[in-house]
């Protein structure tokens, strides 16, 4: 289907096809979303009604992991994906912890980035924060683009960022190479953060609406691969575990007084499908 153009959409938006940022910002009720999204968007809550809820839990665990590292003395950020702004950004966790925190958010999708300028240029500092427009999976111009922003010191730690965005790259398309080029490039005491989707351990009742979502995001500008728990763990090869290491979503240091997104999630956290980690640097 091909939309009529929209005047308000940024320049070089695909509008003939749906798209993960633009979709994932119509689970978290956003409006940063055509048609075609939300068209997309209610086949795949019709095919697997938990959908909205998993997304709500991903964006709770990257607060809770942006809260760890601030804690932990990091205080920048690289957000590799970051997404269409939505309640609790990466910049704004970490400023609750440390008022002087530095972020730069990276996305290819033009409505993230640009949502993302609108939003930085209300409540963001121009030394402390910025946002690019670029593919991820091309450290070589992403890592020195980030560098040239001014808001990054390379020689100190940096909080490194790849929440649910990394199943969006395929294995033949380097997603292991990738990070390890990311992680040869940030200092010692650097932290990695990362979620997955997986289709290892969930119960098999819900095998065939989840392939049926991999089947539905195929006809998107940005298909999805699940990856088992062993193949996420070895994202963080190198790396030192952060307790509890490879977990579900819901597992990661739960927070006292934090929302339970589902009782079904609560009483079986495999069913959200997915997994998450935090590694050091050594
Ligand atoms: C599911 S959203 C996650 C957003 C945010 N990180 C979060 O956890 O809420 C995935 C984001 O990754 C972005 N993305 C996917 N592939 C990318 C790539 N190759 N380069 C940059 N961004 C990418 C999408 O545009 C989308 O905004």
């Amino acid at each position: 289907m091909t939309q009529v153009p929209d005047p308000e959409a940024p320049e070089s938006i695909d509008l003939d096809r749906p798209n993960a940022a633009r979709i994932y910002d119509w689970f978290l009720g956003g409006t940063a979303n055509w048609a075609i999204d939300r068209e997309f968007g209610e086949r795949a809550v019709q095919t697997f009604p938990m959908i909205k809820t998993i997304a709500k839990s991903g964006r709770e665990l990257l607060g809770r992991t942006v809260r760890y590292m601030a804690r932990n003395g990091i205080d920048q950020y690289l957000d590799l994906g970051s997404g269409v702004p939505t309640a609790g950004n990466v910049h704004q966790i970490a400023t609750s912890v440390n008022p002087d925190a530095r972020c730069v958010y990276v996305d290819n999708e033009p409505v993230a980035v640009a949502h993302s300028q609108i939003l930085l240029e209300r409540e963001g500092v121009a030394d402390r924060h910025a946002v690019l427009h670029g593919d991820l999976r091309n450290p070589g111009d992403i890592w020195p683009r980030a560098l040239d922003t001014g808001v990054l010191d390379p020689k100190r730690p940096i909080g490194l960022i790849m929440s649910g965005v990394l199943y969006f790259i395929g294995r033949e398309e380097g997603a292991h190479e990738m990070v390890r080029k990311y992680l040869s490039l940030v200092p010692s005491g650097s932290f990695f953060m990362a979620s997955h989707i997986t289709l290892d351990g969930v119960p098999e009742s819900d095998g065939d609406s989840r392939e049926s979502i991999h089947e539905q995001y195929k006809q998107s500008s940005t298909p999805i691969h699940f990856r088992s728990r062993a193949e996420f763990a070895e994202f963080f090869d190198g790396l030192e575990l952060v307790d509890p290491g490879v977990v579900w979503v819901s597992e990661w240091r739960p927070e006292e007084g934090e929302s339970r997104n589902s009782d079904r999630m609560a009483a079986d956290p495999s069913f959200s499908g997915g997994i998450c980690a935090v590694g050091r640097k050594p």
